[in-house]
């Protein structure tokens, strides 16, 4: 999403700035162009060689340096597709509502006919007081973007609001923006990891799944637009905003909860990896060792994709399909049987697919036409998966 991306990064003064040095590495890996202006202030904090190294590009600052080839201020925003202003200083963020172009930055500013995107970073105080509060307001209704500063303990030991976000989640910020929302008007029901059945008041039957793969389709799917519903069964979750996640223990959790949205939705990814089978029995106490074999009677859970598929009216359903042998040809099988629009076969003996891993390796089968995919990052393959409800 960031690739090829003409990102202007401006760095204003305040001891967030040492942060926006690891900004820049995670941009250049996603193989973002940078140019950067640095405040006078933000070079005392951070030497300008730093922002030149991390980011592997020119740093200005001189508002009077320039050429008869060139006006930086005016050409760099001309060159940006977006001007992302981190961290935004009390100072910055009140030449920018007040119109104030007596710096490189602030000048830039000015002259940029792009989208605006500040990541505020101050003391508590600073960020409470009317000035700032009215300057952030007019900013915004400038239309100018703001990623909120957070909670915690700052520099100057205070703990409360003030925390320039983390370079990860600024990351992500901007390549939500680029992301084009193609999937708008869509709501789609998106189930994640293993569910859980009883075995007595202790135990319970589960199975690898980590999450990982239902997770990334529900994040991408979020980037671009749709609204979201994320059934997850019992994982180390990470956080998505901006949708509904809904948690479930159980296989009959899990479908009673879908249940609740199906009708409504535009789709099913279930990429959860349900417990085919429960104890017909649980113990409600802990079950004593007894020296011999213990003997449990399964019966098998509802198919629960079969079920949503059977009643489907708009919706496109997807599975996938975990293998051990055969992908191809089971998954094919599953796929008529479950009456799906399509199957994501995963192969779970190949290394990098399957379980609790970052990559997968999947097929995507529907009735006539099976496409083979490589190794891939799960979020890669969640958007080809999202392609296909486009
Ligand atoms: O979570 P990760 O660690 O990232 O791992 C990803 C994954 C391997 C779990 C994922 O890529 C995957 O393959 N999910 C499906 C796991 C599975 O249950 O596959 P299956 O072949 O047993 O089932 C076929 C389809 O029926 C699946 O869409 C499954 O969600 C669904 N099913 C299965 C059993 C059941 N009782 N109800 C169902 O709806």
């Amino acid at each position: 999403m960031l690739e090829g991306k003409n990102i202007l990064l401006g760095v204003s003064g305040g001891i967030a700035a040492y942060k926006v040095l690891d900004l820049c590495s995670r941009l250049k890996k996603k193989n973002a162009n940078l140019k950067i202006i640095m405040t006078e202030s933000a070079s005392k904090f951070v030497s300008p060689i730093s922002f030149e190294t991390m980011g592997r590009c020119k740093v200005y600052s001189d508002l009077f340096e320039g050429s008869h080839e060139s006006v930086h201020h005016i050409d760099l925003p001309k060159w940006a597709d977006v001007f992302l202003i981190a961290p935004a200083s009390a100072n910055t963020i009140a030449k920018m509502a007040n119109g104030i172009a007596d710096n490189f930055l602030t000048a830039s500013y000015l002259a940029c006919d792009k989208d605006v995107i500040i990541a505020p970073s101050m003391n508590t105080n600073m960020l409470k007081n009317k000035a700032t509060v009215r300057n952030l307001d007019i900013l915004k209704s400038f239309g100018v973007k703001i990623i909120r500063p957070k909670a915690g303990i700052l520099a100057c030991n205070t703990v409360g609001d003030g925390r320039l976000e983390e370079p990860s989640k600024i990351v992500e910020y901007l390549e939500d923006y680029f992301t084009e929302k193609d999937l708008k008007d869509k709501k789609i029901i998106i189930s994640a990891g293993p569910t859980v059945e009883l075995i007595d008041y202790v135990r319970y039957i589960t199975n690898k799944s980590s999450g990982k793969m239902g997770y990334n389709i529900a994040n991408e799917a979020k980037k671009r637009g749709a609204e979201v519903i994320l059934v997850s069964g019992p994982v180390k979750p990470f956080e998505i905003e901006g949708i509904t996640r809904i948690e479930v223990k159980t296989n009959e959790e899990m479908k009673n909860t879908i249940e609740r949205y199906f009708d409504s939705s535009d789709a099913l990814i279930m990429s959860a990896a349900p417990v085919d089978y429960r104890v017909e029995n649980p113990s409600d106490r802990k079950l004593k060792k007894t020296g011999n074999n213990l003997e449990l009677d399964l019966i098998e859970n509802p198919d629960i994709v079969k079920y949503f598929a059977s009643k489907k009216n708009k919706q496109k359903i997807i599975g996938f399909a975990a293998e051990t042998d055969d992908l191809v040809e089971n998954a094919k099988d599953k796929l008529k049987r479950k009456n799906l629009d399509y199957i994501i076969a995963n192969d779970l003996t190949k290394w990098g697919a399957g379980f609790n891993v970052d990559t997968n390796i999947a097929s995507i089968i529907c009735k006539d036409n099976i496409e083979e995919l490589g190794i891939m990052p799960k979020d890669e393959l969640a958007n080809k998966i999202l392609d296909l409800l486009r």
